[in-house]
């Protein structure tokens, strides 16, 4: 075929079209000869070879009608055009490219991080050579279906809810930047929480924590609950509380490090440690605070680590996204069965966005980093400020685990207000210019909120008021401004509203 009319075909793999496609019968009208010599194909969200012709056999794996089910696990890559191969992108030959430059992340006394990140979240899963057009960036592709050779005989891709050429590509990125082998994309954060607990059943019991994402704990409370599952609340900071909240029926324990929104830090490591002596429990980390940049729970042993997309990894505040990576590859024909026997899926226009955003990843979160440091240096000697609550900060009482486990911080922090009263905090944030009172964070621009009557809300006023989630506490998310505004905004509004 000719490079004149390859470019009609930007979502089929080169050598699928050279191959298989007789453009002259297309013209006319004639069903074009296909040929059966495709083998691989990856990059998309179909390994091809891993399920020709194999049908899913386990009702865990049926994706819904026996079909083989949609997976962005390959590490095969479409040929492409002859000559034009490229190897597959992992650590090892990233390193070889690298070795000789400098480290990117001033690191601050954490871990340092991995430089291969940036390479990763720009290329993998955005090759090129797997699109016939050879787009530098990864096309949006809207289809809802995908034409078939024959009853139940499809090439990639088959419906849009079990698979999208375009959230393929971001799911392998997803997985990488995560040193994950698989990524999953769901149309939010709480879609994809919501997913992860349907790996369990009616009589299973989780672990969770006391102080986490308002919306988690009102799904656990509310929701899940009432399908039967029995729920633990507790304080993970302190490991031996988690080794005593497992019984014989616990399923998932639930861990959010640092918490939202008092950003305590809960140790990965030794709580894998207790969940690994069960074998049939799995342990989730919520990453979102973090973003993969600066945690990466799988390197720690975690089972699944999930994040609310909507935030850093995004960036952008305009994108609802949630997803979760994996190494095992149980659990990911699980989950990958649920997102399509559920379907919780996100708009190709988002994954779009959003793998776009994450090219950015590493620059926005070194700047947060920055911020959040300088605002949490500075509030730390307010005199109109109580406390201040960063992970950076050694006055943190987790400070020296958050440099074991972590490569850095976010923009997040919080603190307390002189005062402690909600007339005080809503004054104060009248009086913001620079800051947006919002709800959500991880944007490139600066918002705060009030937990107590904001996100945490539908947290019982018992479990606020035992975690300090008073009408003081504000919640601040750094973006990337200059640091010198920010630090000047809050200054003039604190000392607008408490006399010092
Ligand atoms: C820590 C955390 N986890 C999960 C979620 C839920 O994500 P989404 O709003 O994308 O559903 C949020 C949202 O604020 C969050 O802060």
């Amino acid at each position: 075929m000719s490079d004149r009319v390859a470019h009609l075909f930007p979502f089929i793999p080169i050598n699928y079209l050279s191959k298989t496609l007789d453009w002259d019968a297309v013209k006319i009208g004639r069903p074009p000869s296909r040929s059966p010599e495709i083998k691989t194909h990856s990059g998309l969200g179909f390994n091809r070879r891993k399920y020709k012709n194999k049908t899913c056999t386990s009702t865990s794996s049926r994706c819904g009608r026996g079909r083989p089910t949609p997976v962005a696990d390959s590490n095969e890559r479409s040929p492409g055009k002859e000559g034009k191969h490229r190897a597959p992108l992992n650590s090892s030959n990233i390193i070889t490219l690298t070795k000789h430059t400098t480290t990117m992340t001033s690191n601050n006394g954490y871990l340092k991080n991995d430089e291969t990140f940036s390479t990763r979240a720009i290329h993998e899963g955005n090759e090129p050579e797997q699109w016939n057009s050879l787009a530098v960036v990864p096309p949006i592709s809207m289809a809802t279906t995908f034409k078939q050779d024959g009853p139940a005989e499809f090439k990639f891709f088959e419906y849009g809810r079990s698979g999208n050429p375009t959230r393929g590509c971001l799911e392998k990125c997803l997985a990488s930047i995560e040193n994950g082998k698989h990524g999953l994309a769901f149309a939010s954060g709480l879609a994809a929480t919501t997913t992860i607990t349907h790996l369990l059943s009616a009589g299973d019991h989780i672990v969770s924590m006391d102080d986490l994402y308002g919306g988690t704990n009102r799904y656990f409370r509310t929701v899940a609950s009432r399908m039967g599952m029995q729920i633990d609340f507790i304080d993970a900071t302190d490991t031996k509380k988690v080794e005593a909240a497992m019984k014989p029926n616990t399923k998932m324990v639930w861990i959010e490090t640092p918490t939202n929104p008092t950003l305590k830090i809960v140790d990965i490591a030794a709580v894998v440690a207790i969940v690994k002596k069960k074998s049939d429990c799995f342990l989730v980390v919520d990453n979102t605070f973090m973003s993969p940049y600066f945690q990466r729970p799988l390197d720690l042993g975690a089972d699944l680590v999930m994040s609310s997309v909507t935030k850093y990894i995004n960036g952008h505040t305009d994108v609802i996204m949630g997803c979760i990576c994996t190494k095992r590859d149980d659990l990911h024909e699980r989950l990958r069965f649920l997102q399509n026997a559920i379907g919780p899926v996100p708009s190709p226009f988002d994954c779009y966005l959003v793998n776009r955003s994450i090219k950015t990843l590493a620059l926005r979160m070194e700047k947060h980093m920055q911020n959040g440091l300088a605002v949490a240096r500075f509030l730390e000697n307010h005199p109109c400020v109580e406390k201040v609550i960063h992970p950076g900060l050694p006055s943190h009482p987790q400070y020296e685990l958050s440099k074991r486990q972590c490569h850095g911080h976010s923009g997040m922090l919080s603190f307390y207000i002189k005062g402690n009263n909600l007339e005080v905090s809503k004054k104060f944030f009248q009086k913001l210019k620079v800051f947006t009172l919002a709800e959500s964070l991880g944007g490139y621009e600066s918002l705060c909120e009030l937990p107590s009557v904001m996100t945490h809300a539908s947290v019982p006023k018992e479990t606020r008021d035992k975690l300090g989630i008073t009408d003081g506490l504000i919640r601040v998310s750094c973006g990337l401004e200059g640091a010198d505004d920010l630090i000047k905004d809050l200054d003039q509004a604190l000392r607008a509203v408490v006399s010092v």
